[in-house]
């Protein structure tokens, strides 16, 4: 009950003339109180529809410069170094699909080794085509049991992963860092390769000094993977993409939603170019230096060279 009404319930009041007259001060106090109100919320709207019309602008004059921004990757002059055996990690999830979509466009990929626990519709269709050989694996600690379909593997696409939330931190770092590092350290002593390339999927805005857990883990696995390398007949590449769209086949609404909103600003890839531009890299393995790492744009720009190249 309101302090101050009278406990009857309003309906004894049908009768104006019966009701209690209430006196005028109270009516002026009412008739403030409503001014303030209207006046409160008309500055929100006023508020609000500056700020949305100072993002559209923003959002807008970013998507125009993208738009012209013509810069390319220069092509490729010399033999594009050999994709024809390579491995995948993580091909079940959204961007590990992609990149398996991309390989498997790729006349030049003559055998693709899949590692995963789950198999997917893509995994079947190109084990049916031939060029897939998927083996199920259930320990990333422990690679001793697919050493020979690696050993061959001319480059790995790493795409494991997960996300931090509601995970703690050690279940992140074993993830993201152990998981490949010792994928790394086993591959390098069985590999048949005179030189190999691992490409590892890390994350846009990471920092050592973040307060975010996954920023941090992000980092340790790249100076951990670097150092690993360094030295070896191994070249680690880092792609920090921001929003990665998926497959077509994959992709439900609200996916094909946030894809929508980022891509022309620059803050999204496909799923298969961040597979194009893996393989470009690997096409380009003579040129490329150990620790080379890809964001959001350079993702676009080596797909985009992937594209012409072998279109
Ligand atoms: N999605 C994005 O927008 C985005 C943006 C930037 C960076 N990234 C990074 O890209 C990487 C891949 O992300 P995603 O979106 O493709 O993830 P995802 O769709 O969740 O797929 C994750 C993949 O990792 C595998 N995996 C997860 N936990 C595993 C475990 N304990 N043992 C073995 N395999 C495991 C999954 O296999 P199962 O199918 O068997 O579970 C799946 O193949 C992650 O490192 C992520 O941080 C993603």
């Amino acid at each position: 009950m309101l302090v101050g009404l009278p406990a009857t319930p309003p309906t004894q009041y049908a009768n104006k003339a019966a009701a209690p007259a209430a006196g005028p001060s109270r009516r002026l106090v009412d008739i403030g109180c409503y001014d303030l109100r209207t006046m409160t919320r008309s500055l929100l709207r006023r508020v609000l529809l500056i700020l949305l019309g100072l993002f559209a602008a923003f959002y807008g004059v970013l998507a125009l410069l993208l738009a012209l921004d013509d810069e390319a990757i220069e092509a490729l002059r010399v033999a594009p170094a050999p994709t024809d055996t390579i491995a995948i990690f993580g091909a079940s999830g959204t961007a590990g699909d992609g990149i398996l979509k991309a390989a498997l466009a790729d006349p030049r990929v003559r055998r693709i080794h899949v590692i995963t626990r789950r198999v997917t519709p893509r995994m079947e269709s190109g084990e049916a085509a031939g060029k897939v050989q998927v083996t199920r694996h259930m320990d990333y600690l422990d690679y001793a049991a697919i050493r020979e379909q690696v050993a061959e593997a001319d480059a790995v696409f790493w795409a494991i992963g997960i996300s931090s939330r509601g995970v703690d931190e050690e279940t992140y770092g074993r993830i993201h860092v152990d998981f490949p590092r010792q994928f790394v350290t086993q591959w390098l002593q069985v590999s048949r390769k005179p030189a190999v390339t691992f490409h590892y999927i890390s994350s846009s805005d990471i920092s050592e000094d973040s307060r975010m857990m996954w920023a941090r883990e992000k980092v340790r696995a790249e100076k951990t993977l670097f150092a690993l390398a360094e030295g070896s007949s191994l070249n680690v590449v880092f792609y920090r993409p921001d929003y990665i769209g998926p497959t077509r086949e994959e992709a439900h609404p609200g996916q094909r939603l946030l894809y929508g909103f980022f891509a022309p600003v620059g803050a999204a890839v496909k799923a298969v170019q961040i597979g194009q531009a893996m393989l470009e890299m690997t096409a380009r393995a003579d040129s490329i230096s150990h620790g080379d790492t890809l964001d959001t744009r350079d993702i676009l720009l080596y797909s985009d060279a992937y594209e012409r190249r072998t279109n």
